[in-house]
């Protein structure tokens, strides 16, 4: 099992713990971790997943796609450089083990 950290402004922090291959929109989604909505169902067509990625992970995500960069431009909270990403775009067990990411305080 893989795990990744939610941290919610105020302080509230979600623990999820997930199989490898699924994306951390998915898993937020489906353990009811509030913040997170993947309107497109991770299409990267909504931006709806931000997440920021926390410190030590940056330096080990995959390089931003296309149209991931594309809908980082529409992010209903500011983005913050590499630390923006969507959470759809990134698998835990493939791209990363573990990872730790704030929810932003709004995503729509
Ligand atoms: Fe829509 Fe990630 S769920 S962009």
């Amino acid at each position: 099992m893989h795990k990744i950290i939610f941290h919610h402004v105020g302080g509230d922090t979600d623990i999820v713990e997930t199989q490898a291959g699924v994306s951390v929109m998915h898993a937020a989604v489906h353990n009811g971790v509030t913040g997170i909505v993947g309107e497109c169902g991770g299409q990267a067509m909504c931006a709806t997943c931000h997440v920021l990625v926390r410190e030590p992970y940056v330096d080990r995500l995959p390089p931003i796609g296309e149209d991931e960069e594309e809908m980082l431009r529409c992010t209903a909270s500011p983005r913050d450089g590499q630390r923006s990403r969507l959470g759809c775009q990134l698998l835990i067990g493939t791209d990363l083990e573990e990872v730790e990411v704030d929810v932003p305080g709004s995503q729509v």
